[in-house]
Protein backbone atom coordinates (compact mmCIF):
# COMPACT_ATOMS: atom_id res chain seq x y z
CA UNK A 1 0.00 0.00 0.00
CA UNK A 2 1.21 3.49 -0.64
CA UNK A 3 0.73 6.45 1.39
CA UNK A 4 0.29 10.34 0.34
CA UNK A 5 0.70 13.51 2.15
CA UNK A 6 -2.59 16.30 1.23
CA UNK A 7 -3.41 19.39 3.05
CA UNK A 8 -6.20 21.80 2.96
CA UNK A 9 -4.44 25.05 2.75
CA UNK A 10 -5.54 28.13 4.63
CA UNK A 11 -7.86 29.27 2.11
CA UNK A 12 -9.66 25.57 1.46
CA UNK A 13 -9.55 25.85 5.58
CA UNK A 14 -11.07 29.56 5.33
CA UNK A 15 -13.63 28.39 2.39
CA UNK A 16 -15.21 25.57 4.20
CA UNK A 17 -13.22 22.74 2.37
CA UNK A 18 -12.01 20.48 4.24
CA UNK A 19 -15.21 17.71 4.42
CA UNK A 20 -15.50 18.16 0.71
CA UNK A 21 -11.83 17.14 0.16
CA UNK A 22 -12.42 14.34 2.89
CA UNK A 23 -15.39 13.02 1.27
CA UNK A 24 -13.62 12.92 -2.38
CA UNK A 25 -10.68 10.31 -0.80
CA UNK A 26 -13.37 8.71 1.20
CA UNK A 27 -16.05 7.50 -1.66
CA UNK A 28 -12.51 6.72 -3.98
CA UNK A 29 -12.18 4.29 -1.37
CA UNK A 30 -8.71 4.96 0.16
CA UNK A 31 -8.24 5.38 3.76
CA UNK A 32 -7.09 8.26 6.73
CA UNK A 33 -4.34 6.64 8.36
CA UNK A 34 -3.61 10.25 10.11
CA UNK A 35 -4.97 14.01 10.29
CA UNK A 36 -4.55 17.05 12.30
CA UNK A 37 -5.68 20.42 12.59
CA UNK A 38 -2.57 23.41 12.75
CA UNK A 39 -1.03 26.76 12.48
CA UNK A 40 2.35 25.56 11.10
CA UNK A 41 5.20 27.82 11.16
CA UNK A 42 7.14 29.56 8.39
CA UNK A 43 9.89 27.60 9.00
CA UNK A 44 8.16 24.18 8.58
CA UNK A 45 6.88 25.29 5.59
CA UNK A 46 10.46 26.35 3.99
CA UNK A 47 11.24 22.67 4.98
CA UNK A 48 8.13 21.25 3.28
CA UNK A 49 8.56 23.49 0.21
CA UNK A 50 12.43 23.38 0.17
CA UNK A 51 12.73 22.06 -3.36
CA UNK A 52 11.33 25.41 -4.64
CA UNK A 53 13.79 27.11 -2.44
CA UNK A 54 14.89 29.34 -5.60
CA UNK A 55 11.52 30.34 -7.05
CA UNK A 56 10.84 33.63 -6.98
CA UNK A 57 6.96 33.10 -5.14
CA UNK A 58 8.94 30.48 -2.64
CA UNK A 59 9.15 33.12 0.70
CA UNK A 60 5.37 34.17 -0.19
CA UNK A 61 4.03 30.72 -0.23
CA UNK A 62 5.52 29.36 3.01
CA UNK A 63 4.71 33.01 4.63
CA UNK A 64 1.22 32.22 3.24
CA UNK A 65 1.34 29.00 4.51
CA UNK A 66 1.87 29.92 7.83
CA UNK A 67 -0.42 32.12 8.04
CA UNK A 68 -3.69 30.30 9.33
CA UNK A 69 -5.02 27.08 9.77
CA UNK A 70 -3.81 23.92 7.87
CA UNK A 71 -5.27 20.62 8.08
CA UNK A 72 -3.18 17.66 7.18
CA UNK A 73 -3.54 14.40 6.41
CA UNK A 74 -2.40 10.96 5.58
CA UNK A 75 -4.34 8.66 2.62
CA UNK A 76 -3.38 5.46 1.77
CA UNK A 77 -4.22 3.30 -1.13
CA UNK A 78 -3.32 1.65 -4.51
CA UNK A 79 -1.84 4.06 -6.61
CA UNK A 80 -2.66 7.24 -4.24
CA UNK A 81 0.14 9.41 -4.97
CA UNK A 82 -0.56 9.56 -8.97
CA UNK A 83 -4.38 9.40 -8.64
CA UNK A 84 -4.08 11.66 -5.57
CA UNK A 85 -2.35 14.36 -7.61
CA UNK A 86 -4.97 13.67 -10.56
CA UNK A 87 -7.62 14.15 -7.80
CA UNK A 88 -6.03 18.04 -7.15
CA UNK A 89 -5.85 18.79 -10.92
CA UNK A 90 -3.09 21.05 -11.88
CA UNK A 91 -0.83 23.69 -9.79
CA UNK A 92 -2.60 26.22 -11.71
CA UNK A 93 -6.70 26.00 -11.19
CA UNK A 94 -7.15 27.97 -14.79
CA UNK A 95 -5.83 24.40 -16.22
CA UNK A 96 -7.26 22.33 -14.03
CA UNK A 97 -10.77 19.89 -15.28
CA UNK A 98 -13.64 20.65 -14.10
CA UNK A 99 -14.28 17.22 -11.79
CA UNK A 100 -10.88 17.77 -10.08
CA UNK A 101 -10.55 19.66 -6.63
CA UNK A 102 -8.74 22.54 -8.08
CA UNK A 103 -11.08 23.03 -11.29
CA UNK A 104 -14.24 22.87 -9.20
CA UNK A 105 -13.14 24.90 -5.58
CA UNK A 106 -10.35 27.73 -7.13
CA UNK A 107 -9.16 30.30 -9.51
CA UNK A 108 -5.69 31.61 -9.12
CA UNK A 109 -2.46 29.45 -8.68
CA UNK A 110 -1.71 31.42 -5.08
CA UNK A 111 -4.79 30.34 -3.32
CA UNK A 112 -5.26 26.76 -5.17
CA UNK A 113 -6.62 25.29 -1.96
CA UNK A 114 -4.84 21.85 -1.69
CA UNK A 115 -1.07 20.30 -1.68
CA UNK A 116 -0.76 17.06 -2.51
CA UNK A 117 2.47 14.85 -2.74
CA UNK A 118 3.93 14.81 -6.18
CA UNK A 119 6.16 11.65 -6.19
CA UNK A 120 5.79 8.55 -3.73
CA UNK A 121 9.69 9.88 -2.84
CA UNK A 122 8.39 12.88 -1.83
CA UNK A 123 5.58 11.60 -0.22
CA UNK A 124 7.78 9.72 2.35
CA UNK A 125 9.55 12.67 3.13
CA UNK A 126 6.46 15.15 3.60
CA UNK A 127 5.21 12.19 5.75
CA UNK A 128 8.19 12.53 8.37
CA UNK A 129 8.35 15.93 8.65
CA UNK A 130 4.45 16.55 9.45
CA UNK A 131 3.65 13.47 11.35
CA UNK A 132 5.23 11.00 14.34
CA UNK A 133 4.65 7.40 14.18
CA UNK A 134 2.42 7.50 17.22
CA UNK A 135 0.21 9.45 15.17
CA UNK A 136 -1.07 6.89 12.69
CA UNK A 137 -4.01 4.75 13.38
CA UNK A 138 -3.96 1.30 12.63
CA UNK A 139 -6.98 -0.01 11.62
CA UNK A 140 -8.57 -2.41 8.59
CA UNK A 141 -11.14 -0.78 6.88
CA UNK A 142 -14.17 -3.40 6.36
CA UNK A 143 -14.54 -2.24 2.44
CA UNK A 144 -11.12 -3.55 2.17
CA UNK A 145 -12.08 -6.94 0.49
CA UNK A 146 -14.41 -4.79 -2.01
CA UNK A 147 -12.05 -2.44 -2.89
CA UNK A 148 -9.39 -4.86 -4.04
CA UNK A 149 -8.63 -8.25 -5.82
P1 LIG B 1 1.58 21.81 -3.99
O1 LIG B 1 3.02 21.40 -3.76
O2 LIG B 1 1.15 22.93 -3.09
O3 LIG B 1 0.68 20.61 -3.94
O4 LIG B 1 1.43 22.37 -5.47
P2 LIG B 1 2.00 21.74 -6.81
O5 LIG B 1 2.84 20.53 -6.51
O6 LIG B 1 0.87 21.57 -7.74
O7 LIG B 1 2.93 22.92 -7.36
P3 LIG B 1 4.40 23.31 -6.89
O8 LIG B 1 5.20 23.55 -8.12
O9 LIG B 1 4.92 22.34 -5.88
O10 LIG B 1 4.17 24.73 -6.21
C1 LIG B 1 3.78 24.84 -4.86
C2 LIG B 1 2.76 25.93 -4.74
O11 LIG B 1 3.38 27.18 -5.02
C3 LIG B 1 2.43 28.06 -5.61
N1 LIG B 1 2.91 28.51 -6.89
N2 LIG B 1 2.84 29.74 -7.28
N3 LIG B 1 3.10 32.14 -8.74
C4 LIG B 1 3.46 31.01 -9.30
O12 LIG B 1 3.85 30.94 -10.43
C5 LIG B 1 3.36 29.79 -8.51
N4 LIG B 1 3.75 28.59 -8.88
C6 LIG B 1 3.47 27.78 -7.85
C7 LIG B 1 1.15 27.29 -5.78
O13 LIG B 1 0.27 27.59 -4.71
C8 LIG B 1 1.60 25.85 -5.71
O14 LIG B 1 0.57 25.00 -5.27
MG1 LIG C 1 4.34 20.51 -5.09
Amino acid sequence: MERTFVALKPDGVQRGLCGEVMKRFEQKGFRLVAAKFLQPSEDHMKKHYMDLKDMPFYAGLCKYMSSGPVFAMVWEGQGIVKMGRMMLGETNPADSKPGSIRGDFCISIGRNIIHGSDTAENAKMEIALWFKDEEFVTYTPCTQAQLYE
